[in-house]
């Protein structure tokens, strides 16, 4: 079958980035990306392309590129789905807060809506993607949606998960370690699946195109989230450790990871991972094992998130233990609210606990971070329903300048690894805090010596 017409439900974080690569790669497929939510559309046709609502280096342009020629925005989910060959769900798929499985499962209505429209809409068969993370054997929940009420159409699910990383977004699209595509076993299966790696042939080499069963495919997008994110509690265990024997984290991570098995990425010892995916997914596993029984199992990949949260909260604890036991009415400046640099996402961020905790000891937080709204920074905390929104606005606030957040301050608290914090002027900061002045580097990114040398008591992790 030869594809010239693609859909992709969600304009999100995922939906928006891949279709824009996918459009520039391929100026003969017609690429629409359709959401319910006409704020996001809008943003994406917005005339001036940086208004774009996703900040992606590098990623508006090629949206300006392809934007209005084979790439198109829009509010109209039937249309897209009606005329399209190749149809993309690629919608959020957050954990449950509710019922069943709450604080574990994802939570798939918006799959399932997804599922019930394409049913309703389609006339002619239609390659289904599944780009969403989702818990293995969601396929068949899809398939089965699409086989009993649709119109006698004939689907074909795949599953193509993506494994971008947030804020190198477009080079990880862009030379993709691999494309993983699962699909079914059946001849008409192993056509749909040469449709999906005929697309991506366009700028991907073949032998980085793996196919699969549609069970490994689902199994693996969660397993290599569930393996990066447990490199990370790992060394973060060892930081604490590090912290009690005078080891340093640094050292160590850089030692083992020279040995070849073990590789020296995702190495970094920090105030604890973030993002929408590592602790969804790894819930998500935990849910799987545990639904068929498999305790040990569950419980060896909950330890991850586990290790997690005690890292934020030790973190936070260290900040109010340093300063003398109480941060009340302390102003605590925050470098960085984003889950990692060069992102203005900050689902699961680390900083919205480390401030939660901090605003439960009556501190007053003061954040700059270069690319998210003090709105999205009120949101987030809210979001947690730990106290009113109105007590959560007067404990924090934002800053467009660093500088300023910084000003009487008793301590700065380094939250994402922004590459332009490790520029500034640390000594004019310095001038225009309290003393002692504190800086507790979450992220390991600052000059120990020379912000010592300056004057500044400084604590990073692990050392
Ligand atoms: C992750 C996966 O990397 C990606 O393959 C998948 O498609 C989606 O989930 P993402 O969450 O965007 O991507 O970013 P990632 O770079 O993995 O970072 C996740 C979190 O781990 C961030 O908070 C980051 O700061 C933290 N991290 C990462 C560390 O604390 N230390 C490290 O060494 C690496
Ligand atoms: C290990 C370390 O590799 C080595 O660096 C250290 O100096 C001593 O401990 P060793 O125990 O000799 O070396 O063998 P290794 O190859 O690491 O295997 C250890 C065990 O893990 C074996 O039982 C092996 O069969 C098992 N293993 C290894 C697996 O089950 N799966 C694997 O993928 C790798
Ligand atoms: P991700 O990180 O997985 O891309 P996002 O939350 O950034 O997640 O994006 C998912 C998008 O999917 C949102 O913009 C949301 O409005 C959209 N969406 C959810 N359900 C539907 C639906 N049934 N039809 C169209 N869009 C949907």
């Amino acid at each position: 079958m030869k594809i010239t017409k693609i859909c992709c439900i969600g304009a999100g974080y995922v939906g928006g980035p891949t279709m824009a690569i996918i459009a520039q790669k391929c100026p003969h497929i017609q690429v629409t990306v359709v959401d319910l939510n006409a704020e996001r559309i809008a943003a994406w046709n917005d005339e001036d392309q940086n208004n774009i609502p996703i900040y992606e280096p590098g990623l508006s342009d090629i949206v300006a590129e392809a934007r209005g020629r084979n790439l198109f925005f829009s509010t109209d989910v039937d249309k897209a789905i009606d005329e399209a060959q190749i149809i993309f769900i690629s919608v959020n798929t957050p954990t449950k807060t509710y019922g069943k499985g709450k604080g574990m499962a994802a939570d798939l209505k918006y799959i399932e809506l997804c599922a019930r429209q394409i049913a309703k809409i389609a006339k002619d068969d239609k390659i289904v993607v599944e780009k969403s993370t989702l818990p293995v054997r969601t396929a068949e929940a899809i398939k089965s949606i699409l086989d009993n009420t649709g119109n006698h159409v004939k689907f074909q699910i795949l599953s193509n998960p993506e494994f971008l990383a947030e804020g190198t977004a477009v080079q990880d699209l862009l030379n993709p370690d691999r494309i993983l595509i699962g699909g079914d076993p059946s001849a008409e299966g192993q056509e749909a699946i040469q449709a999906l790696v005929e697309v991506y042939s366009n700028w991907v080499a073949p032998e980085k195109i793996l196919t699969t069963n549609v069970w490994s495919s689902e199994l693996s997008k969660l397993t290599a989230n569930a393996f990066l994110a447990q490199r990370i509690s790992s060394i973060n265990a060892l930081s604490e450790l590090c912290e009690k024997t005078g080891a340093d984290i640094n050292e160590v991570a850089r030692a083992i990871g020279t040995d070849s098995r073990i590789g020296p990425k995702f190495l970094k010892a920090s105030v604890g991972f973030g993002g929408s995916c590592f602790q969804k997914d790894i819930l998500n596993l935990v849910y799987i094992a545990k639904s068929y029984g498999l305790n040990e199992v569950a419980d060896y990949w909950e330890q991850v998130i586990i290790m997690n949260d005690h890292q934020k909260k030790r973190f936070a604890n260290k900040i109010v233990q340093t300063l003398y036991n109480t941060v009340s009415d302390k102003k605590i400046a925050f470098l960085g609210w984003a889950f990692k640099k060069d992102t203005n996402d900050t689902r699961e961020s680390a900083a919205i606990y480390v401030a939660n905790d901090l605003i439960n000891e009556h501190a007053q937080i003061a954040v700059y971070d270069p690319k998210v709204s003090h709105k999205k920074v009120l949101n987030d905390l809210d979001y947690l329903e730990s106290r009113t929104a109105e007590k959560n606005a007067n404990a924090i606030s934002s800053f467009d300048s660093p500088y300023e957040a910084c000003k009487d301050a008793h301590a700065i608290a380094v939250l994402t690894e922004w590459d332009e914090f490790v520029h500034y002027d640390w000594q004019k900061i310095y001038d225009s805090m309290q003393k002692p002045a504190f800086v507790f580097d979450g992220r390991n990114i600052l000059d120990k010596k020379a912000l010592e040398t300056i004057g500044f008591v400084y604590q990073g992790i692990g050392s």
